[in-house]
């Protein structure tokens, strides 16, 4: 027996959802055209004027932002015929540093689904996607995805958390960000903290290229370097605090890297270790962040780690359980949740 009022609602969910996947190409045209910018600073407008504005093409910019307006991203005023973008959506869209700014996320899907038909391919031999060879522009979508979270608590709520970590950051501290990426953790902490040295690593050696350009961009060129490392395997020892950003469920052997870090932190050194938020079982994870994770782990964090030595395939949705019992299992004396955001746990592990 088929209930109708059941049918009905999820029909609407489902015609969120695919409204939803029409605006992954949608939002970026409208990011890569300036448009969103050019709604912020200009405000309200018809099409014809912005059309003028923004020299584009009359037709189809009325279409798409006739999408937005039904979207729900933009407002549209019937009497006017004008279009804008409200206070809200503007910090989604188009403030860079707003802790809620999210054009990352579109385009981290569009990688995704760049992904799927290799990613489908290991669902039948089990095998992995390096990181290397997975969509185009996946590294700058999960590094321009991730900065709003750092930008908003590294320096400011997740640092402080740590047992006198800023004290020595303050006064001169030796720092490894592993598996770093773009590098825009490191570039944060080093302009925060410039009497402490920072050397960032990742195996991915046109993130690492990008993370040496950003950081000669933002001058902090004199306390940090990057260095192509995988995280078991870097050579250099006596770090204060040693950090991982969202990829030690990323890696193959998560619990040979937490083995390595505990040798190259100094005795009384810290590992902070960033994660995803997630509850340990599934049921505390069938939720719109949940949901947005596995998404990205079935696409892209599992098979990474699939793809490297050991495969532990830890997933973006592990859960502190789960982790606590890598750290813990590599030796660590401590291990507690510091902080926490509504997408990541920020765990404090100690030697
Ligand atoms: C999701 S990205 C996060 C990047 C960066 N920490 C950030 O927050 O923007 C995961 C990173 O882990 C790196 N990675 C994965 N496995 C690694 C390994 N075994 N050793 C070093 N880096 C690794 C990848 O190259 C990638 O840059």
């Amino acid at each position: 027996m088929i209930d109708e009022g059941k049918l009905n609602t999820f029909i609407g969910q489902m015609l969120g959802d695919l409204g939803g996947a029409s605006s992954v190409a949608m939002v970026r045209m409208g990011d890569s055209l300036g448009l969103y910018q050019a709604l912020h600073e200009g405000g309200a407008t018809t099409c014809e004027a912005l059309a003028k504005r923004v020299k584009l093409d009359e037709r189809y910019l009325r279409e798409w932002l006739s999408h937005q307006a039904a979207s729900g991203y933009l407002a549209y005023d019937p009497m006017t015929t004008t279009f804008s973008l409200p206070p809200e959506q503007a910090m989604v869209f188009a403030i860079e540093d707003s802790p809620v700014y999210m054009l990352g996320g579109f385009d981290a899907v569009a990688a995704m689904l760049e992904n799927q038909p290799k990613v489908q391919a290991a669902f039948e031999t089990g095998g992995g996607v390096a990181w290397g060879d997975q969509a185009t522009c996946l590294f700058c979508a999960v590094a321009r995805f991730f900065r709003p979270g750092y930008v908003n608590n590294l320096v400011s709520q997740w640092l402080p958390a740590l047992d006198g970590v800023v004290g020595k950051l303050e006064r001169g501290a030796r720092v490894a960000d592993i598996g770093c990426g773009h590098g825009w953790s490191t570039v944060l902490m080093a302009k925060a903290f410039p009497k402490s040295q920072f050397v960032g690593f990742d195996f991915h050696e046109s993130s690492i290229g990008e993370a040496r350009a950003h950081a000669g961009a933002h001058g902090v060129g004199g306390n940090t370097r990057f260095e192509v490392a995988k995280a078991k395997e870097f050579t250099e020892t006596g770090f204060d605090l040693v950090t991982c950003f969202d990829c030690l469920h990323d890696m193959g052997d998560p619990a040979g890297a937490a083995r390595h870090i505990r040798a190259a932190l100094k005795p009384d050194g810290t590992w902070m270790v960033v994660e995803p938020m997630a509850g340990d079982r599934l049921e505390d994870n069938l939720n719109p962040v949940g949901r947005l994770y596995y998404g990205a782990s079935t696409l892209v964090c599992v098979p990474t780690s699939k793809s490297q030595e050991v495969g532990a395939a830890l997933g973006a949705q592990a859960g502190e359980r789960r982790l606590r019992e890598v750290i813990g299992g590599a030796g660590f004396s401590t291990v507690r949740r510091a902080t926490e955001t509504p997408f990541n746990m920020v765990l404090e592990a100690r030697p």
